[in-house]
């Protein structure tokens, strides 16, 4: 029996978990949410864990933390549950630079037909339908490694990602000139000036970023990555080069440390806009009116799913 009215003697913090076991639910927060949404959830980590979570749970409700593309794979890979989002207005500047239709308009000509479609996950579930395989920043070398040698590969959404990955493995791609408007505002510039102030600071850095600014990285790697190399770095202070949501869970599973945010060119804040628009409240009010859901027409769904179970099985 599910009570939905509010409880004035509770915290937020505490209707929230209260409403979770009523509804059997579970909440699943990205590295870049607003601590107070990442302290109350169920499990915090990168696109790659989220999408293990997802997968496995056995929840009836899935309150996803996180942006669209995100919560939509979550509903991609459990149909019949309810999958919430705070904001659904939480979308994604990368997703947003591959409309479903111009990636299909671009398939359809004569030369793009044998193309092999890796797609970064950020992206909406139209252009997953179109690809034949789907990768993460945690596993994309290894993705990229598994295809075929004869295949040639079109690579989208993330130009600067889909880069790192030919660099590390030596395969050539086809990229969609895609970017994260956040990462591409990290520039060597703001990275030097940094590491003048903290010269014995090594730098992590995520692909999303530009190659100039990978250059001067000493780890490039996802989130879920930076908190182990962060972990097990000897370095007393670290530069952390992504979204500034990340220091949070930094600071509080290794204490003691020093982590200093990458700069961007014009001080800008380095938070995500999108990601940032879930917050604690919103969070509250998803679990009390089970909106807003995430749906998808079955058909896209469907399609979706296979290069996303691919995923799965080879990153096992
Ligand atoms: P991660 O999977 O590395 O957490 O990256 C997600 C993302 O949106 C980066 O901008
Ligand atoms: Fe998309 Fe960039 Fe925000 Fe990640 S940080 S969700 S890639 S806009």
């Amino acid at each position: 029996m599910v009570s939905v009215g509010v409880n004035f003697g509770l915290d937020l913090a505490e209707e929230i978990a209260e409403l979770k076991r009523e509804r059997n639910a579970v909440i699943l927060a990205h590295n870049y949410q607003v601590p107070e949404i990442q302290d109350i959830a169920d499990y915090v980590g990168d696109s790659l864990g989220l999408s293990y979570q997802a997968a496995q749970t056995g929840a009836d409700v899935i309150l996803f933390c996180g942006v669209h593309f995100m919560a939509e794979t979550a509903k991609i890979l459990n149909p019949t549950k309810k999958v919430l989002l705070p904001d659904l207005d939480a979308g994604c500047s990368l997703s947003e630079s591959c409309p479903p239709e111009k990636l299909k308009a671009f398939l359809d000509q004569e030369a793009a037909k044998n193309y092999y479609v890796i797609a970064y996950i950020n992206c909406s579930a139209g252009v997953k339908a179109l690809s034949d395989v789907i990768c993460t920043s945690g596993n994309a070398e290894k993705i990229v490694r598994s295809v075929p040698a004869d295949r040639n590969i079109l690579f989208v959404p993330d130009q600067n990602l889909g880069a790192w990955v030919m660099e590390r493995t030596g395969r050539k791609m086809d990229l969609w000139q895609g970017n994260c408007y956040i990462h591409v505002e990290f520039t060597a510039r703001s990275i030097n000036k940094i590491r003048e102030e903290f010269p014995n600071a090594p730098v992590v850095a995520h692909p999303e970023c530009t190659y100039a600014v990978r250059l001067l990285a000493d780890e490039v790697c996802s989130t879920e990555k930076m908190v182990t190399f962060c972990r097990e770095s000897p370095a007393r202070e670290i530069i952390v080069v992504t979204e500034a949501g990340m220091l949070h869970r930094l600071k509080k599973e290794i204490p003691g440390k020093l982590f200093i945010p990458g700069p961007t060119e014009n001080c800008f804040c380095g938070e995500c806009r999108f990601m940032k628009m879930n917050t604690l409240e919103k969070a509250h009010a998803a679990l009390l009116s089970m909106q807003p859901e995430i749906t998808l027409p079955e058909p896209i769904r469907q399609r979706a799913e296979a290069p996303i179970q691919r995923m799965l099985e080879l990153s096992r």
